[in-house]
């Protein structure tokens, strides 16, 4: 299949470097925008390794998407800084407007909201990433913004 293919090609240039496994999944999700479930025997075959053990390493790290992501991706810094200036109520506000939690997309496919550990911006936290752009001291009225531009 071309998903096989595609996944092989991914495998093909990464397969030497040393621990391959992270990279090749950090791979896989640029070329799809997320780790398809088919993906992994394929991977698992590749490398000699159990499925158990690909399938592991996969769910353990939270970077990896487990389905496609939204038009938009909206990711909320949860690492210390922000979080000293109130980041989670920040991120509950906008699980509350957006109607989606972490790891979650709407279901009109409009947004992916995921959480982000430290986008360099601790000066203006909290902070977040709205489709590769950075927004700082988010607040209600920035919220308000943000769900009105994925909306579009
Ligand atoms: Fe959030 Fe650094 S901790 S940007």
């Amino acid at each position: 299949t071309e998903l096989a293919a595609r996944t092989a090609a991914v495998i093909s240039e990464m397969k030497n470097l040393e621990g391959p496994l992270i990279p090749i999944l950090h791979g896989v999700q640029e070329e799809f925008g997320y780790v398809p479930q088919e993906s992994l025997p394929i991977i698992a075959e590749a490398l000699n390794i159990s499925r158990a053990e690909v399938h592991g390493v996969f769910t353990f790290y939270h970077d990896f998407r487990h389905n496609p992501a939204g038009r938009h991706v909206l990711k909320v810094c949860q690492a210390e800084a922000c979080q000293s200036m109130g980041s989670d109520a920040i991120a509950a506000q906008i699980k509350q407007t957006l109607g989606i939690g972490f790891h979650e997309t709407s279901k009109d496919g409009a947004v992916t909201l995921e959480p982000i550990y430290c986008l360099g911006l601790c000066a203006c936290a909290p902070a977040a990433m709205l489709d590769g752009e950075v927004i700082g001291r988010l607040d209600a009225d920035k919220i308000e913004e943000i769900a009105e531009e994925v909306r579009k």
